[in-house]
């Protein structure tokens, strides 16, 4: 069924912005950056397909965010500085020719960072070794390792690399950010019971385990100004850890949904392993919570493989945006496919053997015509 003429491609606008469409990628680190943390023309390439083929807005891979501490995945490509962030220009050019804006997403790994060229010991909330195993399809072998606890100073240092990161964002021409705070990485440490044991500021209740998010969210915006898009992502599942629910339910999704907007952000980012399901016993989804609770346009996330799905999101008023992930990489040409009706591949994880780089993908790809 051809969707072309469906709410998914009509235009909403997120901050001082218009999208013209409600399709987004969903962030997704390849690891395929070189070893200065520059982008490559293989990641230009594989970024602007996306462009290319009508989605209407690209949330970029985790981006780290400084040259100490955040630095999580070998060949992760930063903002670390200028010369970083010009390294995605030629890119920047080719999304403004399709009218799809590009949002950076900025990330710091915590404790779950594998692999770090500016310093070799890992820092967290609290000296917590991580659940589970480092991902081998990112380079990584065996546990985590076990974090030391930041310091005020620490935190305070991080709080500016998240902000010098997005002012070298905007010097570049990427058209928003987006705060990384979910998926078990530094913020969501935070936000976490069991990864923060803190007695100070920033530990016990929730209204505390979020000060991390109000700091960088308030100095990047302050930094940044009113015509760059500020957004932030959420999740209650980690990438070590899937079976995580918020301890305070939908007490905890009002204090944090309310927060983001009185934070000024521009859009919350939710993703759930299925966009739609009760977030808790008998609530809404996620996304529909973050929606009533901020008010603020929504990027709804998880599962989601097909236009009708995308669609039925949009329709039970969910979400305003649909951020694609796994679908769009087994199909780069997705927005297209779905406007136009035509047959989508399936996701298949022989795509990230050995490595979920786009030299693995460009090999599977070739097998699979
Ligand atoms: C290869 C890969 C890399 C990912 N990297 C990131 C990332 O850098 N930042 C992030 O917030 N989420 C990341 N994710 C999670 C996705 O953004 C998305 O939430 C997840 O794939 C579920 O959505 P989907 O069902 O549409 O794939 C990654 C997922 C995959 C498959």
């Amino acid at each position: 069924m051809t969707l072309e003429h469906s709410p998914l491609f009509s235009p909403a606008k997120i901050g001082a912005f218009t999208v013209k469409n409600r399709l987004a990628i969903a962030p997704m680190i390849r690891v395929s950056a070189d070893n200065a943390g520059f982008m490559t023309q293989a990641m230009a390439q594989y970024y602007r397909e996306f462009a290319e083929a009508g989605f209407g807005l690209i949330i970029t891979e985790g981006l780290y965010t400084d040259k100490r501490f955040s630095q999580t995945y070998r060949y992760q490509p930063g903002l670390s500085d200028i010369e970083q962030a010009k390294s995605w220009q030629p890119l920047i050019a080719s999304v403004n020719d399709s009218n799809t804006l590009l949002i950076a997403q900025l990330m710091h790994g915590g404790a779950l960072s594998q692999h770090n060229k500016y310093r070799d010991h890992t820092l967290a909330p609290s000296p917590v070794r991580p659940l589970g195993k480092q991902m081998t399809f990112y380079y990584g072998q065996g546990q985590y390792a076990l974090p030391e606890q930041m310091t005020t100073q620490d935190i305070q240092e991080a709080v500016e690399g998240f902000v010098a990161a997005a002012v070298n964002a905007k010097a570049s021409g990427f058209h928003g950010v987006e705060i990384h705070g979910a998926n078990g990485y530094l913020l969501d440490q935070f936000l976490t019971p069991y990864t923060n044991q803190r007695s100070d500021l920033y530990g016990g209740p929730l209204e505390n385990r979020l000060r991390l998010y109000r700091e960088i969210l308030l100095a990047v915006r302050a930094a940044v100004g009113d015509d760059f898009i500020v957004g932030v992502r959420f999740s209650q599942k980690k990438v070590n850890d899937s079976e995580h629910l918020w301890p305070e339910a939908i007490e905890a999704a009002w204090q944090t949904f309310t927060m983001a907007k009185n934070c000024k952000v521009d859009y919350i980012h939710t993703t759930e392993p299925q966009a739609s399901a009760p977030a808790f016993a008998n609530s809404p989804s996620l996304a529909a919570l973050a929606k009533h609770y901020s008010g603020l346009p929504v990027i709804a996330n998880g599962g989601i493989v097909n236009g009708e799905q995308a669609l039925d999101v949009l329709e039970n008023q969910e979400a305003d945006f649909i951020a694609i992930g796994r679908a769009a990489l087994a199909n780069p040409r997705w927005a297209e496919a779905v406007r136009h009706g035509k047959t989508l591949h399936a996701f298949d994880y022989d795509m990230f053997k050995p490595l979920a780089n786009l030299e693995s993908a460009k090999s599977y790809f070739q097998t699979r015509i």
